[in-house]
């Protein structure tokens, strides 16, 4: 049985999807959890979901200087997870260069930002959440392959160089929810039926599946430069 009591568990990117599946559950583990996104409408809706007294801060990852500033007086996490992005994706020869820079920002420079500056107690961990097109390349999404990629080997260099510290990621395939938010119901559900059934699991994942792992490695203290492909089975499919 997972246990987070009385920590201090951070999840930038915890107002919606993958992010806020992770903050409910560490909050009901017993952690004391604080979200941080770009957006206090998000936030605040977010934090009346988590309850257990969960608090919310407005940080934008990528903007270095703020970053810097929030951690400079946000004290020392036991936990840090990140999961905040704003990707748009195409394939290369559709995708305007200043798009695909601004996803790489967005996902990569923006973790960067918050590795670089972090302060998390001795033992204690940070993960992110990358995706299994690190691994599996689709056409189509070979952007989002390479800043999911970049990211899984960023993780593992950090984990030498912030040791003791722990540094980990989870890779999804495709999660129901979140960031696939903007198609109708309709258009969602459809999808997932479409995609869940070509995975070996024959389903699309659900922020609860992705949360669950995301906190066994923050729990357990063997794992470090570990990246777990949780993706129903899809990279091998
Ligand atoms: N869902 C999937 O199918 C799937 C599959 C594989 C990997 N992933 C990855 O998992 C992560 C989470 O995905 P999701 O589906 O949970 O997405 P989501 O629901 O769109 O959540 C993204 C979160 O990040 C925050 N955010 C965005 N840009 C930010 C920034 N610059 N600084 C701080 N916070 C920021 C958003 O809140 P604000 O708007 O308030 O900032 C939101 O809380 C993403 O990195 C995504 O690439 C998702």
């Amino acid at each position: 049985m997972l246990d987070f009591t009385d920590q201090r568990v951070l999840v930038a990117g915890g107002s919606s999807g993958i992010g806020l599946a992770t903050a409910v559950l560490a909050a009901q583990l017993g952690a004391q959890v604080t979200i941080a996104s770009r957006s206090t409408r998000r936030l605040e809706a977010g934090a009346a979901q988590i309850g257990h007294g969960a608090q919310t801060a407005v940080l934008d990852l990528t903007c270095d200087a703020d970053v810097a500033r929030f951690f400079d007086t946000s004290g020392e996490w036991d936990h840090v997870i990140v999961t905040g992005s704003d990707v748009k994706i195409a394939p290369v020869r559709d995708l305007p260069l200043g798009d695909a820079l601004q996803a790489f920002n967005s996902k990569f420079w923006g973790f960067y930002h918050l590795a670089s500056s972090v302060r998390i107690a001795p033992g204690g961990s940070l993960s992110v959440v990358a995706g299994f097109l690190a691994t599996r390349p689709v056409a189509g999404r070979a952007l989002m392959g390479a800043i999911n990629g970049a990211l899984e080997s960023l993780v593992q260099g950090l984990a030498l160089e912030l040791k003791p510290v722990r540094v980990n990621a989870v890779s999804p395939a495709v999660v129901a929810g979140g960031m696939w938010s903007h198609l109708s119901e309709q258009d969602q559900a459809a999808m997932y039926a479409r995609v869940g059934a070509t995975y070996p699991a024959g389903r699309v994942g659900t922020g609860e599946d992705i949360a669950r792992q995301l906190l066994l490695l923050a729990a357990t203290g063997y794992a470090t430069g570990t990246i777990v492909t949780l993706d129903g089975g899809a990279s091998i499919a």
